[in-house]
């Protein structure tokens, strides 16, 4: 049984009747794709571009929909896998999950984000499955010439996106699922982190150190400092004046994140259980579900409700206010947990823990448990019970995967009360969670595979409607010589989340502890970001305002170029650079695949013509595209004539510059600059708002000192 509904560019189609977990609200207005449908297809167009699909039950009852896959057919998006960049050819599975030291193919992986963009001959059209169980796309693997989308219950909700670019896929995509948050400003910054930094007084040492070479804007605690890795406690002995430690950062202009993780350890008297007993999961027979967590025996907040939700926004805000926290990282909640399969250990731990409880709230000890058959030993029982905003009960396996999108909003919730533009690291996602929190990809290895493999994993994420994420800079699982840590702070350094971290087993990437020649190379890529950051402030806006992304696979930017689908090394940061991170040991130069149009070496001031492969020695190479503005911390850069609008400022105020002829003008809300910095041109001659301007000109650039707010600046050519 097929339903079909239309808005603007999006084909909302249901089969058999389905109950999503999370509910979207189709964007209306036109225009408005055509839609046919039978009993079991549905065909929709829109400006000459159309998709045909068809749904089934398959021998398990499990709702399938087909869709054709054209030869020169490209699949972008996925979220997070750990693939290449076109995910044509591969079979994923969007169940969350907890896997540590993950490698090229490694599946599933932390987040689900059931959305894939097909291009072929430059045009695009998004699928979306809006399921949170276990959810397959099988793209041309199972059968040569198809897509296959695959829930594992028998109805779907599905959604087909039209563009006609990839771009405007994700704009259409995030309509419908939510625009990205817009971060406090320090979210773009250099942020510190590591498993973990303590007592207090090192934490002030590690980041004073790294102010001598570079700006931090934020230093993480992980799981350290709890007491007994309990939420919303400190361990005293290891931070004896939280509060104190904290001031002291902000004086330093650091912030500070901590880690929150989804375990409420089941301890009487401990006053986060107390207050949650009501709020925590439920086994089928209405105890409290007991997993396992670093605390030890934990339930875990249900966040599918609204009373959960606020009961744990208050113990966000409680904490957070109390210590002036300024931001919240939540981890482990895919969730993951040792799961205790065994239930005869798990009612005698059970009752050891819990012997002293008196049964209030309606909640009895928990007495046994069946042992059900899970797809993973580090997910919960599949048949724990999340009580949802509408009343109902659902079973975990229906659900799982938007757990960690219901966790984030429970969070932003608390901190939107203390803080106007919350931040929040989240490891897990689901559609929609670009709303509330930025993401990382996990625990990655540290090795020079991994830090290739993650340049495609978050182009990919990032392809997918969540813009917002990072890697751990240096890796997280293992040990890397230094030189490939030097190359981590290299090639992620136009990352949107840029931040250190690593595993408490493995060597140090701390900046200042790299021996002189890496360390210079990390100091030079921080400091890269920061000149680069009023642009990555620019690009926030818009992926704010559009849900267009801040990093780009190049066949987001180059659709037509059957080239880009295959590079997993470069990134387009924005519309106007090209980054191409050097990625080798040893390495001096790399390849360069530059698509067509002129491209400014930023480094040598050389020009290029694209279309072509080049080597290049620039380390590390970056390259602006032609007719780009992109303002720089030193002022605006400008690489041939076009119109722009560029976001600055805190809310986004908008300048409008136009480079036509020999003059460039700037209205509406003018940014400030010191220069303009003109590239490929000779601008010796310039003059701004009628006074004679002071240039230097050298290899091919020519910096015309503004200091200010200019209208215009003439060019004598
Ligand atoms: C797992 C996370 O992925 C990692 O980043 C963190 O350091 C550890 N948990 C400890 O909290």
């Amino acid at each position: 049984m097929i339903k079909v509904d239309v808005g603007r560019k999006i084909v909302k189609v249901e089969f058999n009747n389905p109950k999503p977990v999370v509910k979207f609200d189709l964007p209306e207005g036109n225009p408005k794709p055509s839609v046919e449908f039978k009993e079991s297809s549905v065909r929709s167009e829109l400006n000459g571009q159309y998709v045909e699909l068809f749904f089934k039950l398959d021998s398990e009852d499990r709702a399938t929909a087909v869709k054709r896959l054209g030869v020169f057919e490209h699949v972008l998006g996925l979220g997070e896998k750990a693939l290449p960049v076109d995910r044509r050819r591969t079979r994923v599975i969007f169940w969350n999950y907890d896997n540590y030291n993950y490698k090229l193919g490694t599946d599933p992986l932390y987040k689900s984000i059931p959305f894939a963009i097909f291009v072929e001959g430059g045009k695009a059209i998004g699928i979306f499955v809006n399921s949170a169980t276990y959810t397959i796309f099988d793209l041309g693997v199972g059968e040569y010439d198809k897509a296959l989308f695959q829930v594992h219950e028998p109805s779907m909700e599905l959604y087909i996106i039209f563009g006609p670019t990839p771009l405007e896929v994700i704009e259409s995509y995030t309509d419908l699922t939510g625009k990205p948050l817009l971060p406090p400003r320090w979210g773009l910054g250099l942020h510190i982190s590591r498993y973990s930094y303590y007592p207090q007084d090192m934490v002030i040492e590690i980041v004073k150190e790294t102010l001598k070479h570079v700006p931090v804007d934020a230093v993480y605690l992980d799981i350290d400092y709890m007491e007994g890795f309990k939420q919303f406690t400190w361990d005293r002995s290891r931070f004896p004046n939280p509060k104190e430690m904290i001031d002291e950062l902000h004086r330093l202009g650091v912030k500070v994140v901590v880690i929150v993780d989804p375990y409420i350890k089941l301890e009487p008297g401990y006053p986060v259980f107390e207050s949650g007993i009501k709020h925590l999961c439920r086994t089928p027979d209405n105890e409290i579900y007991v997993g396992y967590g670093w605390p030890g025996l934990s339930g875990f907040p249900d966040f599918f409700n609204g009373d959960a939700r606020r009961w744990w926004a208050d113990w966000i805000e409680r904490f957070a206010r109390e210590y002036g926290i300024d931001g919240i990282w939540i981890d482990m909640n895919e969730p993951s947990t040792v799961n205790l399969k065994d239930p005869e250990f798990r009612k005698r731990s059970m009752m050891k823990h819990l012997e002293n409880l008196i049964s209030r709230d309606n909640v009895s000890i928990p007495s046994f448990y069946k042992d059900m058959e899970n797809l993973s030993d580090n997910t919960p029982d599949l048949e724990m019970i999340h009580r949802l905003d509408d009343g109902r009960f659902e079973k975990h396996y229906r659900v799982r995967n938007a757990y960690p999108l219901f966790e984030a909003m429970a969070t932003y919730e608390g901190l939107k009360r203390i803080h106007e533009r919350p931040f929040i690291l989240s490891r897990s996602a689901y559609a929609g969670s670009q709303k509330y929190a930025f993401i990382w990809t996990g625990d990655v290895p540290s090795d020079w595979e991994a830090l290739r493999l993650s340049i495609s994993m978050i182009l990919g994420v990032s392809a997918s409607g969540h813009p917002w994420i990072g890697v751990d800079v240096g890796g997280f699982a293992g040990w890397s010589d230094p030189e490939a840590t030097a190359r981590w702070y290299q090639a992620m350094a136009f990352a949107p989340f840029y931040r250190v971290h690593k595993g408490r087993l493995g060597n140090d990437t701390e900046l200042f502890r790299l021996p002189a020649r890496f360390r210079r190379m990390a100091i030079e890529a921080v400091k890269l970001r920061y000149r680069f950051l009023p642009y990555l402030w620019h690009l926030a806006w818009e992926a704010h305002l559009t849900g267009r992304p801040l990093i780009r696979a190049l066949p987001l930017e180059f659709p037509e170029d059957e080239n880009t689908f295959s590079i997993d090394d470069q990134y387009m940061v924005g519309p106007y650079i090209l980054y191409a991170p050097i990625l080798d040991r040893g390495a001096e130069s790399r390849f360069i695949y530059l698509p067509h149009g002129s491209w400014f070496d930023y480094w040598s001031g050389e020009i290029y013509s694209g279309g072509s492969t080049i080597r290049s020695a620039s380390d590390p190479p970056i390259f602006i595209r032609e007719s780009s503005a992109i303002p720089v911390e030193e002022g605006l850069m400008i690489f041939r004539e076009g119109s722009w609008r560029i976001y600055h400022g805190e809310q986004g105020e908008q300048a409008e510059i136009v480079f036509e002829g020999n003059k460039i003008t700037q209205r509406g809300s003018p940014l400030k600059v010191d220069k303009v910095i003109l590239l490929g041109i000779d601008a010796s001659g310039a003059s701004v708002d009628g006074a004679e301007a002071r240039t230097s000109c050298s290899r091919n650039r020519c910096e015309i000192v503004v200091k200010g707010v200019f209208r215009e600046i003439k060019i004598r050519r």
